[in-house]
């Protein structure tokens, strides 16, 4: 642990840390600007945790970027989401590489629009052997859907007989599941006052400290940050036990 983050009170970092950035809409209101101005103010915002997140030595970065509900906004407003998706893409993608991180999609990737879709795929299968921290963004995600479709995959391989159905345990599921082989989230980080979970990783974060800030994506940079981590720092996780159980290990 290096000393910036010791001298910021945080001693404890999150393996995984996975990010409803929500508020970019109310943020361009209040400026009397149209919602895609909070969007793109909210791109600074990604680009800078991203970079915090890789410095201070996370390995898993997980941002819920577009929902499977986010689809039902307006037209424009999708198409708009949508460009900036890829612009910071095509952009980030050496950046990426020079900070030896990964890029994997959690969601139907197949639902996105061929352009979006190619240049992601691109960014997923250049960056597949960098090693430092996983950066997953959550596109046309949605948690349910994500288990139904693990459930589905299952029951096939099932009736294929590949599969004992009285083998199957929370590893045999997490298989199956887009995050199958990453740890589970420690941290769990929702900005702009709403207090939910929004069909996010509602398996991955069963044990997962939450945290919920006033502040806005859009506002959301390192010292922001930095208090979220300070928080999980300093909480006790039980995972079930009793706190005496926990002193003793
Ligand atoms: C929630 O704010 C935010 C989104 C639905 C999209 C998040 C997208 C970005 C930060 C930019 C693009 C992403 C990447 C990874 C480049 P909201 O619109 O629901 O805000 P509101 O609740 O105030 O209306």
């Amino acid at each position: 642990m290096d000393n910036s983050l010791a001298e910021a009170g945080i001693d404890l970092l999150p393996t995984h840390v996975a990010i409803i950035m929500d508020g970019n809409g109310r943020w361009a209101e209040e400026r009397k600007k149209p919602r895609l101005f909070g969007h793109k103010a909210g791109v600074d915002s990604v680009k800078n945790t991203v970079e915090t997140a890789r410095e201070i030595g996370i390995r898993h970065l997980t941002l819920y970027a577009f929902s499977t509900e986010n689809w039902r906004r307006p037209t424009l407003e999708v198409k708009g989401l949508m460009s900036l998706l890829k612009t910071y893409l095509k952009k980030e993608l050496a950046n990426l590489q020079k900070n030896d991180i990964r890029l994997c999609c959690l969601g139907q990737r197949e639902k996105l629009p061929d352009d979006v879709r190619k240049v992601l795929e691109k960014v997923i299968d250049e960056t597949a052997g960098n090693t430092t921290m996983t950066l997953n963004l959550a596109l046309s995600y949605g948690s349910r859907d994500e288990m139904l479709l693990s459930i589905k995959e299952i029951a096939s391989r099932c009736v294929a007989g590949d599969i004992d159905p009285n083998s199957i345990d929370e590893k045999i599921f997490e298989d199956y599941l887009y995050t199958s082989g990453q740890p589970d989230p420690d941290l769990m980080i929702r900005t702009s006052g709403e207090q939910r979970l929004s069909n996010f990783m509602l398996w991955q974060l069963s044990y997962a400290e939450l945290y919920f800030t006033d502040t806005k994506w859009p506002d959301f940079r390192r010292d922001q940050f930095f208090h979220a981590l300070r928080t999980y720092s300093n909480r006790q996780r039980r995972f079930g036990k009793t706190g005496a159980q926990l002193r003793q290990e």
